[in-house]
């Protein structure tokens, strides 16, 4: 390199070399879809659904527009409504509790964990006293297995169980992790994940999916998917919303659930080396016992006193792009500041916003670019 050239920009998320990786296998399903035109309803949504169930051991699957409809479909079908609290973390995608909130019931933000940023059983019990002491009827818990690692299950349950919560996981980005052994998609009444291009597994546009041992659930939803419908799709039974997954999505989704074990494992490859590379210099993500991650983000935490927009411009002038998740918790946005918090606050969330930073992470990121990152990010830090 002469003082002249830039250093090659790395992708944040490369969704083009896993294309190419794919290539004629979606340019075959994607013609199929477009030979038997059945774009909604087509073949491939139930055989997406029937792969989706083999893979994560939940008995139904339901997929769905987007993981957003996914959250607001499971609201929906358990008449969820004015008057009823949601508990759910404050430092998570806005998703989480803007599904409570469109069907007229409260999130109630709690405060997250601050080794693995997942929820904190603690504070949910906060939460609970404070949705009680608001006048709402707190009935159910939202957990977030956030950046791809999963929450703590049994810790959730445990307070659920004893307040009388059912438990509903947004597995929007950790689909594919596991706790104690188990995949997601198996804790609680169900499970709802995104299929966001940037998603671990994603689509080639937006799309979603429900996954849950409860048939009846599995029923309500399969209808409210197709507003309501009841008999058929002229029967309207019940409020619903246009929720379907197009066939295209499914076939691409098909194609890509194929090497996503593959692609976890890679994933994996890349964190454990930059947790050897950045861990003593800055906080590198910790999996709690029990839990694995998909990494959906690879998000570290800068020491004390660093200037983190000094250190993303070093990274960017370097062709490393970072990206912050999430530079404010949910209760600190506009449309949320109004709604009750667990009470003692939400400090973990607040100092997480303001500290955390995520790096390039995804299945093709080969080691010399890995290596790349790691110099940057110590260098940075050094300065
Ligand atoms: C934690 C979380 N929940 C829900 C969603 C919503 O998913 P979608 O963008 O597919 O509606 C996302 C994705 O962006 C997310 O990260």
């Amino acid at each position: 390199m002469n003082q002249h050239s830039r250093p090659q920009a790395i992708a944040f998320i490369d969704l083009v070399s896993q294309r190419q990786r794919l290539g004629k296998a979606i340019d075959d399903a994607v013609a199929r879809v477009m030979g038997h035109c059945q774009f909604i309803n087509g073949p491939e949504v139930t055989q997406l659904e029937a792969a989706l169930a083999a893979f994560s051991g939940a008995r139904h699957v339901v997929t769905c527009a987007s993981g957003t409809d996914a959250l607001l479909m499971v609201l929906m079908a358990r008449g969820v409504g004015r008057g009823d609290a949601v508990l759910c973390p404050s430092f998570t995608f806005a998703a989480t509790g803007e599904a409570v909130a469109l069907t007229g019931a409260t999130p109630v933000f709690v405060d997250v964990d601050e080794a693995t940023f997942n929820l904190d059983a603690s504070s949910l019990k906060r939460g609970i006293a404070a949705a009680r002491k608001a006048g709402l009827k707190p009935v159910g818990v939202i957990p977030v297995d956030l950046f791809g690692q999963s929450a703590d299950h049994d810790a959730v349950a445990a307070v659920a169980e004893a307040e009388g919560l059912f438990v509903f996981d947004d597995a929007a980005q950790g689909f594919g992790a596991s706790y104690k052994g188990r995949k997601l998609g198996t804790f609680g009444i169900a499970t709802a994940t995104s299929f966001f291009p940037a998603k671990p597994l994603g689509c080639f546009g937006d799309g979603g999916a429900i996954f849950t041992d409860d048939a009846d659930l599995a029923e309500t939803l399969r209808s409210i998917r197709v507003h309501g419908q009841g008999a058929d799709r002229y029967d309207n039974v019940r409020l619903g919303l246009t929720g379907r997954l197009d066939t295209m999505q499914a076939a691409i989704l098909i194609e890509k659930l194929k090497i996503f074990e593959d692609e976890i494992a890679a994933r994996n490859k890349v964190a454990d080396r930059y947790a050897r590379g950045l861990g003593n210099l800055v906080t590198v993500p910790r999996l709690a016992s029990g839990c694995t991650s998909v990494w959906a983000q690879y998000t570290i935490r800068l020491p004390e006193g660093t200037d983190r927009d000094g250190f993303a411009a070093a990274l960017k002038a370097q062709g490393i792009p970072t990206a912050i998740y999430y530079p404010k918790s949910m209760h600190q946005q506009t449309a949320y500041r109004n709604f009750p918090v667990a009470e003692g606050g939400l400090p973990v969330s607040e100092r997480l916003s303001e500290d955390v930073i995520s790096l390039p992470m995804h299945a093709y990121l080969d080691e010399a670019t890995q290596n790349r990152v790691i110099a940057a990010v110590r260098g940075a830090v050094s300065t």
